[in-house]
């Protein structure tokens, strides 16, 4: 699949600018175990990127002009880098100017021809637009030499979304999507950007994907209307336990004392950080110790929170989730990413996935009417160069 999206990818550019790309970078999209909405709430989280790419074929330009052609939508945007870049009224356009306006700062003066292509469905869950934004960042860092740390490069793509999308998102996707390590998982620190990678061995089990097909856009959901409630909820913390400085510092009890002042929407916001904060730790050591029974529970209790307490689920998830509570191979299940659609991820046996699909499809093909896709992935290396350009 990777080599027929290179393939497609360089093809079209050929097509277009009548000459080979000289340089295929790979950007691909991620899962997350566990650690949900907490990246922006000073927490842990445990994503990997995953088989699932964003491909990029590119040659520079000897001027400031710049084509960018997205294949699959079969829309172009060209441009000059020396105008200001601004946000326009096409949401893919704006996750990568809102990088090159970053990148200008830093030095890139020289524009490029770019075809792209993806094999990450969108609105998903599986972060595309983290993979575009930090594709590019990598991209531009590698033939102009800008001298900037992966680090780096996935901050420009988080601030691009806040300033050029509108999403105040974390930095989970973008981290991810660069750091990611064939059969690693991530274990990052939100609040110092430390990591730590785990093996990714899942043993007798493996990690499917359940696409609702529900579509979502973080713009229109209550993605920042969450961030705003626990930010409300941590003032309040902070003005009666000083001590606090983020929500690790929070416990569940003290939530309890402020309960009243709190309120019950976003008391019920702050007690799932506080305790999701606390379960990707577990879930680490359950992670490690190969204690899949422990991981899969953990990971079916923060689909609760996320559902009940944190309201980010909706209803093809939650029975998407619920379906598979009682099928004895799968050991936990819950949604994944932002919510209001997406994926859900399951943690199940190994040779029971297609039986499983077939059976869930069925009663979900019943309930809402709609198809339900499904992805095994593998665990697979961040933001990188294709070398074997002579693939086609
Ligand atoms: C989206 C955001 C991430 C993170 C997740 C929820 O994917 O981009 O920063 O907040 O939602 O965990």
């Amino acid at each position: 699949m990777k080599k027929k999206l290179i393939q497609n990818t360089t093809e079209h550019f050929e097509k277009l600018f009548h000459n080979q790309a000289k340089h295929i970078f790979l950007s691909p999209g991620r899962i997350n175990i566990i650690g949900e909405h907490v990246d922006y709430n000073d927490g842990y989280v445990l994503p990997a990127a995953i088989n699932k790419y964003i491909c990029f074929a590119i040659s520079k330009n000897q001027n400031s002009e710049c084509a960018i052609i997205a294949k699959d939508l079969n829309e172009a945007y060209k441009f000059d880098l020396n105008d200001e870049l601004k946000p326009i009224d096409k949401m893919w356009v704006n996750y990568i100017l809102g990088v090159l306006h970053q990148l200008k700062e830093r030095g890139l003066k020289q524009g490029f021809n770019i075809v792209f292509s993806s094999t990450i469905p969108m609105g998903a869950g599986l972060s595309s637009s983290a993979a575009l934004e930090c594709g590019i960042g990598y991209t531009m860092n590698k033939l102009y030499d800008l001298g900037l740390s992966k680090e780096e490069i996935a901050l420009i793509g988080q601030k691009s979304e806040h300033t050029f999308v509108g999403v105040n998102c974390g930095i989970m996707d973008q981290f991810a999507s660069v750091f990611g390590k064939k059969n690693q998982v991530i274990k990052l620190d939100c609040n110092t950007l430390e990591y730590e990678y785990h093996k990714a061995d899942f043993k007798k089990y493996s990690l499917l994907l359940l696409d609702s097909n529900v579509k979502h856009t973080h713009l229109t959901s209550g993605y920042n209307d969450r961030r705003n409630e626990v930010e409300q909820g941590l003032a309040i913390i902070k003005s009666h336990f000083p001590e606090v400085k983020t929500f690790r510092d929070c416990s569940a009890i003290m939530l309890l004392v402020l309960k009243e002042k709190l309120g019950e929407t976003i008391f019920k916001r702050c007690h799932f950080v506080v305790k999701e904060i606390q379960r990707v730790q577990d879930a680490v050591n359950a992670l490690s110790n190969s204690d899949f029974i422990k991981l899969g529970n953990l990971m079916s209790e923060t689909h609760q929170g996320l559902s009940k307490e944190y309201e980010v689920s909706c209803d093809e998830i939650d029975f998407l989730v619920n379906a598979v509570a009682n099928e004895t191979s799968v050991l936990g299940s819950r949604m994944m990413g932002g919510g209001f659609g997406g994926c859900s991820i399951n943690l199940v046996e190994k040779g029971s996935e297609k039986e499983l699909i077939e059976k869930i499809a069925e009663q979900y093909r019943t309930t809402f009417g709609i198809e339900l896709k499904s992805y095994k992935v593998k665990i697979s290396k961040g933001t990188s160069e294709f070398k074997n350009i002579k693939i086609s």
